[in-house]
C-alpha cells in the first residue's frame, strides 16, 4: 500500500517515484492525508534530489488534477502570463487588464509572496475589501463579464499547489526547477488556458540567480506546458535589480496605478508589460507578431481601457467601486516613513535583490511563518536602480515601516544591499532571452 513515509524514504534515497506514487502524494496534499511535516519533507527532498523529467511532468499533471480543470466557452482566446518571482514586479496587475482590453480572457491564478519575492495576490489584497479566494463559479462569471480575474488557488482549483506553496514558502524549499514548474503549471493548466507566456527571472532577486539556471527553468516550463497541450513561450528577464521602484504590497499597487493611469509611468514596468503582453497576444492570434502585440498592449494602457478593466475587476472582487479614481485615498499607509541616505556620493553599480526582498519580509510585507499576517502598507519606495546617481541627499529609497525599530533595521539592510561605484556603467538589458517550444 502507498503511504507518505515510504514515498519520502524513496525520495531520500534518490529512487525514481512512479506516476502513481506522485499522484497519491498530490492527492494527499489536497485531501489532508499528507501532514504538514510530510509536505515539508517532500518539498525539501525534491529540492535536494530532484524528481527527474518524468517525475516533474507527473507531479505537474497530478497537482493540476488535484482539483477541477476549467473549460471555457467564450468569444475570445483564454490566455495568461505568470512570473517565476522577483522584487518590485507587479506587471501581472497591468498585463491581465491590458490583455482583456485587447479581446482576450484571462483567468489568472496567481500566488502569494514566496521566499524573498512578492506575490500578486498579496499586492492585490492590499486594496481594502478585495479578496482573491473565490470559487470556480464566481471566477467564470467575472472572467466572462470583465475579461480578467486575478485569484488564488483554492480547494477547488489546484488545491495541492495551494498547500505545497505555503509549505515551501516557510521551509526554504523554493529553489527547485521541479517544484517551480509543477507549482506554476498546475495552476495554469487547471485554468484551462489556450496559451501562456512565462516571465522567467534571472539575477540576484530571482530564484535562478544566473542565466544558465533561468534557461534550464524556462526550458522545463516551456516543454512541460507544451507537452500538456498549452502553447507556451518564455522570456528570460533581468532581476539583478527590482523591476520598478517600489517593493511592498500597497506601494507596488501605487506604482501600478500611476502607470495604468499614465500619471507617472514606470518605464521598466511598462516595457516588460508590453513585451510579455505582446507575446501573449501573438500566441493567441490577436496580433500578427509580438511587436504588434506589444503596440496593442501599449495602446490599451495609454487609452485608459486597461485601467477601466482593472477598476471593474477590483469591484467584482469586492474592492472599492471607485478605486481607479480614488486609489491614493483608498490604499493603507504605514505610520513610519524614513528616507535612506546613500552612505557617499556615487552611482549604483549592483543591487542584492534578495536582500531587498528580505528587508520587505522583515518589515512585515511577507511571511516568515505560514500563519504570519502580511502588513500591506510596509515596504520600500523610490528605489534607486542601477546607473542612478545617489548621494547623502539623493537617497537609495524611502522605507515605509510599522514602527521606528523596524524602520532602523530596514535602513541598515537597504544600505548593505547597494553597491556604489564612481561611474554609471551600461544599463543592463531587460529582456535577456526568449525560449519557445
Ligand atoms: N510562482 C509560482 O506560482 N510558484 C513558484 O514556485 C514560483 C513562482
Amino acid at each position: 500500500m502507498t503511504d507518505a513515509r515510504r514515498i519520502l524514504q524513496r525520495l531520500r534515497d534518490r529512487e525514481a517515484l512512479s506516476p502513481a506514487e506522485i499522484a497519491w502524494f498530490a492527492d494527499g496534499l489536497a485531501n489532508g492525508a499528507v501532514s504538514d511535516a510530510q509536505a515539508g519533507a517532500f518539498a525539501m527532498a525534491v529540492c535536494l534530489n530532484g524528481l527527474g523529467e518524468a517525475g516533474r511532468v507527473a507531479l505537474t499533471c497530478a497537482m493540476r488534477d488535484s482539483g477541477q480543470v476549467l473549460r471555457w466557452d467564450l468569444p475570445g482566446p483564454v490566455i495568461d502570463k505568470h512570473s517565476t518571482g522577483g522584487i518590485g514586479d507587479a506587471a501581472s496587475l497591468l498585463i491581465a487588464p491590458a490583455l482583456a482590453a485587447c479581446g482576450a480572457f484571462v483567468p489568472m491564478i496567481a500566488g502569494r509572496g514566496l521566499g524573498h519575492t512578492g506575490g500578486t495576490l498579496d499586492k492585490l489584497e492590499a486594496i481594502p475589501g478585495l479578496r482573491t479566494g473565490i470559487g470556480p463559479d464566481r471566477l467564470r462569471a467575472i472572467v466572462a463579464d470583465v475579461g480578467c480575474a486575478i485569484v488564488g488557488a483554492t480547494d477547488d482549483i489546484a488545491p495541492a499547489d495551494k498547500r505545497l506553496y505555503a509549505v515551501r514558502d516557510v521551509t526554504g524549499a523554493v529553489e527547485s526547477i521541479d517544484l517551480i514548474t509543477a507549482s506554476i503549471l498546475s495552476k495554469k493548466l487547471a485554468a484551462g488556458l489556450g496559451g501562456l507566456v512565462l516571465d522567467v527571472k534571472a539575477g540576484s532577486g530571482a530564484f535562478m540567480r544566473d542565466r544558465a539556471g533561468a534557461q534550464a527553468l524556462a526550458r522545463a516550463l516551456v516543454d512541460t506546458a507544451n507537452g500538456a497541450g498549452c502553447p507556451t513561450v518564455a522570456l528570460i528577464t533581468d532581476m539583478d535589480q527590482p523591476l520598478a521602484t517600489a517593493a511592498g504590497n500597497a506601494l507596488e499597487v501605487c506604482e501600478v496605478m500611476e502607470t495604468l493611469t499614465c500619471t507617472s509611468v514606470s518605464p521598466r514596468l511598462w516595457d516588460l508589460s508590453c513585451a510579455l503582453g505582446g507575446e501573449a497576444l501573438a500566441l493567441a492570434g490577436l496580433a500578427a507578431d509580438p511587436d504588434e502585440g506589444g503596440a496593442r498592449i501599449a495602446a490599451a494602457l495609454r487609452s485608459g481601457r486597461a485601467a477601466e478593466v482593472f477598476g471593474r475587476m477590483v469591484a467584482a472582487l469586492g474592492g472599492p467601486a471607485d478605486f481607479v479614481e480614488r486609489w491614493p485615498d483608498r490604499l493603507p499607509a504605514a505610520p513610519e516613513v524614513r528616507v535612506v541616505p546613500a552612505p557617499f556620493e556615487g552611482f549604483v553599480t549592483a543591487i542584492d535583490g534578495r536582500a531587498l526582498g528580505m528587508a520587505v519580509v522583515d518589515l512585515g510585507g511577507g511571511r516568515r511563518r505560514g500563519d504570519d499576517r502580511v502588513d500591506p502598507s510596509v515596504g520600500l519606495a523610490d528605489l534607486a536602480l542601477i546607473g542612478d546617481h545617489v548621494a547623502p541627499d539623493l537617497p537609495l529609497c524611502v522605507v515605509h515601516a510599522a514602527d521606528a525599530a523596524a524602520a532602523d533595521r530596514a535602513v541598515a539592510a537597504v544600505q548593505a544591499a547597494y553597491v556604489l561605484g564612481e561611474s554609471a556603467g551600461a544599463e543592463p538589458p531587460l529582456i535577456l532571452d526568449r525560449i519557445a517550444g
